[in-house]
């Protein structure tokens, strides 16, 4: 598994420490790195600038490639710059909800290295959509941002769909995309949005404010939706259904399972919270792959959940992703990771003769059809 040479030599001090403070650490360190003039610059150097170009274009916006960081890591947008800097063609910041919250009692979030995975219970912890707007109006854009979005923990279940709306609102003029996150399974009732019923009736509201912000702003700021892994073929092709009828932007698929696929006898395993990272993979690519028919490629999809390598990040793309996104194997493998899998991806892409990322991809999606035998 490729990785930078210095985080593996870092990773066996940082990894003793439970995985919140070692996030917390990294990212102190990193922000006293950057009031060092040059920092930015010299990060660039290291991870972007042998960086190949993989353009993508969807959701009416432009990636100069197609690997987002997605939501959780940067739940406050206090980390854009080094963040961006890294090489990623995207940020989803976020889940941020309207007022502050502070998430569950630590410890809320566990390493499982032989899995090359995370358990979470981190349950929305953040300072609340008017202080994320403020931190993220102090930096200068560097690349798509998305903004992930969500309920508070004590707002009623019959005002939640205020609670979108407030975001939305609150965040339409600073967002490339908004994600509207009804998916995470840390805060009680949020995995409810998914009924066809609660469904139908969040999407109709969000379409309309969102037509009414697209008027006033004078620019139409896609949404998206991010599901669950955990969901049988009935539900795919319900929420499908609604997301074609509002003409919802894209959808991102998926955000961490209840279920405990290929954990063995890891004792970790029995810890509440969303598993994320490798064992969660191959249920997010069949999620990518069922949507994807269902949607009859009308949608944008953002593929994430278990990507570790090039390899996995095709699979992605292969079963109907146009974007891809990843979290886990960045703790477990370092910013490193970000080049190695654009570059890799670009390898691919020079290997096919196509012009594109998006041109390889079709012709590959194009030949794989082919394969399956006609009865
Ligand atoms: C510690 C942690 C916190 C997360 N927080 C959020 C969140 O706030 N909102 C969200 O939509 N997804 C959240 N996620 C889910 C990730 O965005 C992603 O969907 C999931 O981890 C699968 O990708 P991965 O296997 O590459 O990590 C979180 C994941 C982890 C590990």
């Amino acid at each position: 598994m490729a990785s930078c040479a210095w985080y593996k030599l870092f990773r066996p001090l940082l990894f003793r420490f439970p995985a919140e403070t070692s996030h917390r650490l990294i990212f102190t360190l990193l922000r006293l790195l950057y009031r060092l003039p040059g920092a930015s610059a010299l990060t660039r150097a290291i991870f972007v600038r042998r960086l190949t170009a993989l353009p993508v274009r969807t959701m009416g916006l432009h990636f100069a490639n197609p690997l987002g960081l997605a939501a959780g890591l940067d739940k406050n947008a206090e980390h854009i710059r080094p963040l961006a800097d890294f090489g990623f063609g995207f940020l989803e910041l976020g889940t941020v909800t309207p007022r502050p919250q502070p998430g569950n009692p630590r410890p809320r979030m566990f390493r499982l290295m032989h899995h090359a995975a995370l358990i979470n219970r981190m349950g929305f912890n953040n300072v609340g959509v008017y202080k994320m707007i403020a931190n993220l109006m102090r930096e200068k854009k560097p690349c798509p941002i998305g903004i992930n979005i969500g309920k508070n923990r004590d707002t009623p279940a019959e005002q939640t769909v205020e609670d979108y709306l407030s975001a939305l609102q609150a965040v339409y003029a600073h967002a490339d995309y908004v994600a509207v996150n009804i998916s995470s399974p840390n805060t009680p009732g949020l995995r409810d949005l998914q009924s066809e019923e609660n469904l139908d009736a969040l999407l109709r509201a969000l379409k309309t404010a969102q037509a009414e912000l697209a008027a006033k702003h004078g620019r139409y700021v896609p949404i998206a939706l991010k599901i669950a892994p955990d969901l049988d073929d009935a539900q795919i092709a319900a929420i499908a259904k609604l997301v074609l009828a509002h003409k919802f932007d894209a959808v991102i698929a998926t955000n961490t399972t209840i279920t405990r696929p290929d954990l063995g006898h890891e004792p970790l395993a029995a810890q509440t919270g969303g598993l994320s990272g490798r064992p969660l993979k191959r249920l997010s690519t069949e999620i990518i792959r069922k949507l994807y028919v269902q949607l009859q490629g009308n949608v944008p999809i953002i593929g994430v959940g278990g990507i570790e390598n090039a390899e996995d990040a095709w699979e992605k793309l292969l079963a109907g992703a146009d974007l891809i996104q990843i979290y886990t194997v960045l703790i477990y493998e370092g910013p490193g990771i970000v080049r190695t899998l654009v570059n890799d991806l670009a390898d691919r892409v020079r290997a096919s003769d196509c012009v594109s990322l998006t041109a390889a991809v079709a012709q590959a999606r194009k030949n794989k059809a082919r394969e399956v035998p006609i009865n």
